[in-house]
C-alpha cells in the first residue's frame, strides 16, 4: 500500500513540476543552499581522482573516503584517494575562516572544490554533491551506464538556525532501534542535526534505567496493541519494548557518525502513568489504588506525586543514567499537559503548596523542576545538561523556572515562543499546526490512519514561516525548529515514513534555507529526485 501511495506522491509532483517553469532545473538539492549560482557545462565524476587538504583531521578524512568509497561502488571505476594538492577532480580544502557547518562548493568541468573548517561542514558538502549527483548514487546497485556528471555550480552554504531537529514518540508505539537508524539516516540527508527522542509516556516507558528495573519490567508492557479512543477498545494483545543500555550505546553512536545529537526526552511529572504503576508506592498520589500502564489515548491524570521524595529522587537518578547514556549538551523533562487534581486531592501535596507559601497547584511542577535544575547544576562540568520543556512550563504557574532553559513552543507556539525569548530563555519552534507530521498530509482515501483531516499538506508545512517578524533582539534566542512525530494512532514503521516524508524536507529546508530563497515550486521540483529515492 505504502508504495503505492508514495507513487501517487511522485506522480502529483511531477505533474506540478511539469507545469510549472521553475529555475536550477537539475539542482534538487533539498535544504536549499544560502547561496548558488549556476554556472556552465558538468564535471565528470566517474574516475575523478580525490584530493584532500594535509592537515585534515582523520574523522574529516573518513567523510570523504566515504564518499570515494560511493563513487567506486556506484560508477564501477575506482576513485583513488590521496592526501595533498591539485587543481582537479574532488579536492577538499581546509578554511579555518568558515563557521562549523557551513562550506563552500565550487563545481566547474575541471573540479569540485569544497572549503570547510571542519568535520562537519565537510559532511554537509558532501551531502550536497550526493543530491548533485544522479539519483543512483544513492542506490545498492552499480550502474556503470549513467553519466556520473555534477552541474556547474557554485554555493557558498550554511544553516539558518543552529537546531534543526526531529521529534519521535516511541511512548505510544514502540519501533526499535533499526526504524530509529533509518530516521536518522533520512534526518542526516536533509541536514538535520537534533534527534529528540520521547522515550516516555503514560502508555509506556521505553529505556531501561538500571536502578529502576521495573520500569521496563512493567512499564514497557501493556494489554492492548492499539492505543484505545472512543470506540476503538482495547484489543487485548500483550504489547510493548524497551531499549537497554546496549541499545541507546548503539544508536548513540549511530546518530554521532551522522552529526546528530540525541535529546532524550522524560516527560515527567505528567504522561508519566506507566512509571506511575510500575512504582506506584513512592510514585502514585494515590499508591492504594490500582495503576496500570495506560490502553487509552489522551491525557492521563495519574501524574507523580511531585510531594513525594522519594519521587523526587527517582527523577534526579534517571536524569543520572540519562547522562550517562546520553553525551550530548540537552535532556528534554517534558512538562506538558500535567493535571493537578491529584495532587490537589494528597495530603502531602498540600502541605508541600503551603511549605512552598503558594495556592497555585501548577507551582508545584515548577518546583520540582528547580530541584531536578539544581541537581543538574551541582554535576561536574562534563555531565552538565541544560533543559528543555514544552512550553506550557511558561503559563499558569507563579513560581519562576528561571530563565536559563529551552522553551519548545507547540501550543499558540509563535506568541509562546516570543514569550519565552523576551524572558530571555531560549526557544525552538515546533508548532503543533503544521508541524506535527504524524498529522494525515492528505485528503486521499489511501490516507493511512492518522489525526486530523488532512489539511496538514506538504504545502502547508513548507509553508510556515518560523520566527517571522520577530523583533531583531529577540532573534538571538531562536534555536531552530522542529518537526513532532507522535505515534497514538500510527502502529507500523511504513505508515511512519509515509507521513514523514516529504513534510520532514519541508521543516529541513525552513530551518537551513534563508526566508528569503525559500520557495515551495521550487522546492516540488527539486524534491522528485528525493521522493524518488525515498
Ligand atoms: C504535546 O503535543 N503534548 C507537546
Amino acid at each position: 500500500m505504502m508504495k503505492k501511495l508514495l507513487l501517487t506522491f511522485v506522480a502529483v509532483v511531477s505533474l506540478v513540476a511539469c507545469a510549472t517553469s521553475v529555475e536550477n532545473q537539475e539542482i534538487t538539492v533539498v535544504p536549499y543552499p544560502s547561496e548558488l549560482i549556476v554556472g556552465e557545462g558538468t564535471f565528470d565524476a566517474k574516475g575523478a581522482a580525490v584530493t584532500y587538504d594535509e592537515a585534515l583531521d582523520s574523522a574529516s578524512v573518513k567523510v570523504i573516503n566515504a564518499l570515494a568509497q560511493r563513487l567506486s561502488f556506484v560508477t564501477g571505476v575506482e576513485t583513488a584517494v590521496s592526501a595533498g594538492q591539485s587543481d582537479k577532480g574532488f579536492v577538499f580544502v581546509l578554511n579555518a575562516e568558515i563557521p562549523s557547518e557551513a562550506y563552500t562548493l565550487d563545481v566547474t568541468p575541471e573540479a569540485v572544490r569544497v572549503e570547510a573548517s571542519g568535520l562537519r561542514g565537510f559532511n554537509y558538502a558532501v551531502q550536497t554533491i550526493r543530491q548533485l549527483l544522479p539519483l543512483e548514487v544513492f542506490a545498492s546497485e552499480p550502474s556503470p551506464r549513467t553519466k556520473w556528471t555534477i552541474p556547474a555550480v557554485q554555493i557558498k552554504d550554511e544553516p539558518r538556525f543552529a537546531y534543526r531537529g526531529l521529534h519521535f514518540d516511541e511512548g505510544r508505539h514502540f519501533y526499535g532501534k533499526e526504524e530509529v537508524k533509518k530516521i536518522l539516516d533520512i534526518m542526516a540527508a536533509y541536514k538535520m542535526n537534533r534527534f529528540h527522542w520521547h522515550l516516555t509516556e503514560d502508555q509506556g516507558w521505553r529505556i531501561e534505567i538500571k536502578k529502576y528495573p521495573k520500569l521496563t519490567e512493567i512499564g514497557a508492557w501493556r494489554d492492548t496493541k492499539v492505543c484505545a479512543w472512543g470506540d476503538v477498545k482495547p484489543d487485548g494483545i500483550r504489547y510493548g519494548g524497551f531499549y537497554t543500555r546496549k541499545d541507546i550505546a548503539e544508536v548513540v553512536a549511530y546518530a554521532k557518525e551522522r552529526f546528530i545529537e540525541i535529546v532524550p526526552e522524560i516527560d515527567i511529572p505528567g504522561h508519566s502513568q506507566a512509571a506511575v504503576a510500575s512504582y506506584p508506592e513512592f510514585l502514585a498520589c494515590d499508591p492504594e489504588n490500582n495503576h496500570e500502564v495506560w490502553k487509552w489515548q489522551g491525557v492521563s491524570g495519574d501524574v507523580i506525586n511531585v510531594a513525594n521524595p522519594l519521587a523526587v529522587q527517582f527523577a534526579k537518578d534517571v536524569i543520572d543514567e540519562l547522562t550517562e547514556m546520553f553525551p550530548f549538551g540537552y535532556i528534554h523533562l517534558g512538562g506538558d499537559e500535567c493535571p493537578t487534581h491529584k495532587w490537589e486531592h494528597n495530603a502531602q501535596c498540600q502541605a508541600l503548596l503551603k511549605e512552598i507559601g503558594s495556592t497555585n497547584y501548577r507551582d508545584l511542577q515548577i518546583h520540582f523542576y528547580k530541584q531536578l535544575k539544581e541537581h543538574i547544576a551541582a554535576k561536574p562540568a562534563e555531565q552538565q545538561r541544560k533543559l528543555i520543556f514544552w512550553n506550557e512550563v511558561l503559563h499558569g504557574n507563579t513560581e519562576p523556572l528561571g530563565n536559563d532553559i529551552t522553551i519548545m513552543a507547540w501550543i499558540g507556539a509563535d506568541n509562546a515562543a516570543v514569550d519565552a525569548a523576551k524572558r530571555g530563555m531560549t526557544t525552538i519552534l515546533s508548532p503543533q499546526i503544521p508541524y506535527y507530521i504524524n498529522r494525515r498530509q492528505s485528503k486521499l482515501e489511501t490516507e493511512p490512519r492518522s489525526q486530523g483531516y488532512g489539511d496538514e499538506t506538504v504545502e502547508r508545512v513548507y509553508s510556515y514561516k518560523p520566527m517571522n517578524n520577530v523583533a531583531a533582539e529577540l532573534q538571538p534566542k531562536y534555536m531552530g525548529v522542529q518537526a513532532n512525530f507522535w505515534t497514538e494512532w500510527v502502529e507500523e514503521p511504513e505508515v511512519v515514513q509515509y507521513l514523514l516524508l516529504p513534510r520532514l524536507a519541508a521543516v529541513a529546508e525552513a530551518g537551513w534555507t534563508p526566508a528569503e530563497r525559500r520557495n515551495y515550486d521550487d522546492f516540488l521540483n527539486r524534491l522528485q529526485g528525493e521522493a524518488k529515492f525515498y
